[in-house]
């Protein structure tokens, strides 16, 4: 596995490759990988001939009392799992090559309305963040296809809207979520959890499985949101939302919406961690 620190190596190994037509697949990521990021590699693999991933914890997307500093950082670890698993070159970007002026005088990508709701309207400036990270990371490995996990939903969303809308001639694809033996959506932040915090978590999946079940047998939306906040609650979580989406845009779900056009999401807190999810109500 080849790994390129500066824009200039990257471009340089990635230049012969493009010139033989060769497609490239793209994983970002912010590092601290576990067996989700890999099946985004694997997928990456399975669209293109050549696999790009980047490790960069993008400053940008933490609001001033996130995790930034105590986000977890293996670096050692990420290069060996990613070479394990067949990544051919490994992009670790300086932040002056991302953020030549500076992270907070960067220009932004804003994609308006999709990135206000939810998550954006709890975390304000989230999504700027990493639709601009991601926008700056697709200028400098120009990938025929990138590769998301839709666990975080909104963002792969918002991902799509900004490749579309700036005219990116890149496939994004949408990878499954990939979850603990309890139903626990694998995240960087589960580490966070203590062994009976991480079990009780699995509580997520359950609920959105109810809502899944409900909101097929027709049973009003409010009343499935309002059952899931209370379960949630019960299990000793502190649901910041627990709603029923319109799957392609996130607005919220009316009555005449066919449950199968819709998604279940949960942001939950166990703690001090804050844990999210979601389900497509079509899915089996
Ligand atoms: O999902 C992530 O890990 C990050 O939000 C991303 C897409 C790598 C941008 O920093």
């Amino acid at each position: 596995m080849r790994t390129c620190v500066s824009t200039t190596d990257l471009r340089a190994w990635l230049e012969p490759i493009r010139r033989e037509g060769r497609r490239i697949g793209f994983v970002p990521t912010m590092g601290n990988l576990h067996a989700g990021h890999y099946s985004l590699l694997d997928i990456a693999r399975a669209h293109a001939d050549v696999v790009v991933a980047s490790v960069f914890v993008n400053p940008t997307q933490f609001g001033p009392n996130e995790d930034f500093a105590r986000y977890p950082r293996t670096p050692e670890a990420d290069a060996a799992g990613l070479a394990a698993h067949g990544c051919d070159a490994l992009f670790l970007p300086r932040v002056e090559d991302l953020y030549p002026y500076g992270a907070s005088r960067s220009v932004k990508v804003v994609v308006p309305e999709l990135a206000d709701v939810l998550e954006g309207a709890l975390r304000p400036g989230h999504f700027d963040g990493v639709a601009t990270v991601v926008a700056k990371l697709f200028n400098f490995v120009q990938p025929h296809v990138a590769v998301f996990g839709r666990k975080d939903y909104q963002q792969l969303l918002v991902i799509r809207r900004m490749v579309r809308d700036l005219g990116y001639p890149i496939d994004i694809v949408g990878a499954p979520i990939v979850r603990e033996a309890n139903g626990l959506a694998m995240s960087s932040r589960n580490q966070y959890l203590d062994p009976a915090q991480r079990e009780r978590a699995g509580v997520i999946h359950a609920v959105l499985q109810g809502m899944r079940e409900a909101a097929r047998s027709g049973l009003p939306f409010a009343g499935i949101e309002h059952d899931a906040r209370g379960e949630l609650e019960r299990n000793g979580l502190v649901a910041d939302y627990a709603v029923l989406r319109r799957a392609e845009d996130l607005a919220a779900a009316a009555a005449t919406d066919a449950p199968e056009t819709l998604v279940a999401l949960v942001a939950a807190r166990l703690g001090t961690t804050r844990l999210i999810d979601n389900l497509s109500i079509a899915a089996p």
